[in-house]
């Protein structure tokens, strides 16, 4: 089988008053469609770097990356930002919704806003995606009703909406207690089931990290270990 991603030798240097820091320096990993693979590391180590770096939401220094069987670690900002919508989901430690949208709008926002308007299509599509995630009582909540828990399943839904092949999330638990937490990595898990979806999940938590098919482990700005 074709892997989804394959990293090969990405670098990455952040210079910061005239220093330049090595963060990522060679790191070489692939991932195959359908797995639900941990990223694990101390902090600084380069978890979220790498991770922005997937999602093409960063570039890195050296190195190349085949996402789909395409070469996109030289892509231009606006291929980058069409690869992004098209093809990745993000969940991050903060929810990010919109407060003056409600649960529907906050999911359907990704497909929403490249085309400045919502269609029933995306209605429905959002709906469908809050009854999978359990939410479907609170469709037409504004995200400032909702619990941190319930809103990290809104933020996972929206990931969702355009039927993403990879889901890159950097501590998706983080601001969550320890129970709402392991829910929401089994809502992930579920998913990643159901649909086949692929999902490279950063974390600290071993018991989330356990959860998962495999463990990568950063350290040093390279990979540690697999397993
Ligand atoms: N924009 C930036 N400019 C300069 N240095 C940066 C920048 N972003 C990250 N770094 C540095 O890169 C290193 C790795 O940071 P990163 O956020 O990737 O770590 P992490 O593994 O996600 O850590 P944590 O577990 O605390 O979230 C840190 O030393 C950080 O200072
Ligand atoms: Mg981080």
């Amino acid at each position: 089988m074709n892997p989804l991603l394959q990293v090969s030798q990405i670098t990455k240097s952040f210079i910061e008053r005239e220093l330049e820091t090595r963060v990522l320096n060679g790191v070489n990993f692939s991932l195959q469609p359908g797995e639900l693979v941990a990223l694990l590391g101390p902090s600084g180590s380069g978890k979220s770097t790498l991770l922005s770096i997937v999602g093409l939401l960063l570039s890195p220094t050296a190195g190349s990356m085949r996402l789909l069987g395409d070469e996109v670690a030289q892509l231009n900002e606006s291929q980058r930002s069409a690869y992004r919508s098209r093809h990745l989901g993000f969940v991050f430690q903060a929810h990010h919704l919109l407060p003056d949208f409600t649960a529907r709008e906050n999911v359907a926002f990704p497909a929403a806003a490249p085309r400045n308007r919502m269609t029933g299509a995306m209605h429905r599509r959002a709906a469908q995606l809050l009854d999978q995630v359990g939410l479907s009582e609170r469709i037409d909540f504004r995200s400032t009703a909702l619990s941190g828990g319930q809103k990290q399943r809104v933020a996972v839904a929206r990931a969702l909406m355009n039927k993403p092949q990879l889901v890159l999330a950097d501590e998706p638990t983080g601001n969550l207690d320890r129970e709402t937490g392991f829910q929401v990595m089994d809502l992930m898990k579920q998913i990643n089931r159901a649909e086949g979806t692929t999902f490279l999940i950063s974390t600290h938590d071993t018991q989330i990290a356990e959860r998962c098919d495999y463990r990568i482990h950063l350290l040093d700005g390279r990979i540690d270990r697999v397993d």
